[in-house]
């Protein structure tokens, strides 16, 4: 027997304002798509914000339906949107910020499992990291250098 030791590293900043223009202008975009987030059920507002290579920034927010597992997560939403009109192009950033309704949303919120998989899907396709920073609606943002950080042993099309 011996051990497998998994190490991953994420950068923590307490503020937005700590990080580029460029990655500000992104987390923006991020906060525009997650007003337009339709969440009536759960009442906790996610938006996305992608930005291409080619510099163009595609926005996605969670899209929730009364048949609840219906429903699809911002994250999906944006990176699906961009697989769907943006093919050619690589993925070099994510941006996402979560709200709730009913309370203050202060501390990073992560994409959930299945968008870490989804995510890693196009990471893997375009054999190139995505960046992925995340939020709640103020304070402090994460940052990944990669999508691996945040899935390890994540499963590809090798296994197939
Ligand atoms: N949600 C996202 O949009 N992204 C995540 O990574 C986690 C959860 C959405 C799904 C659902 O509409 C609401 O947040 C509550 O789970």
């Amino acid at each position: 027997m011996k051990k497998i030791r998994i190490e991953s590293e994420l950068e923590a900043y307490d503020d937005l304002k700590e990080l580029p223009k460029d990655v500000q202008d992104l987390m923006r975009a991020a906060f525009e798509a997650r007003d337009a987030a339709y969440a009536p059920y759960s009442k906790f507002h996610v938006g996305a914000a992608i930005q291409l290579e080619n510099g163009i920034v595609v926005k996605g927010s969670n899209q929730e339906n009364a048949a609840y597992p219906s429903g699809l997560c911002a994250e999906r939403t944006a990176i699906y949107y961009a697989g769907a009109n943006h093919a050619d192009q690589k993925i070099n950033t994510m941006a996402i910020s979560a709200k709730a309704q009913n309370k203050e949303t202060l501390t990073p919120i992560p994409p959930c499992g299945a968008c870490r998989q989804a995510i890693a899907e196009y990471e893997v396709k375009q054999d190139q990291p995505i960046v992925i920073y995340f939020m709640g609606e103020r304070g402090a943002v994460f940052k990944s250098d990669s999508l691996r950080n945040l899935l390890p042993f994540i499963f590809t099309h090798e296994y197939l």
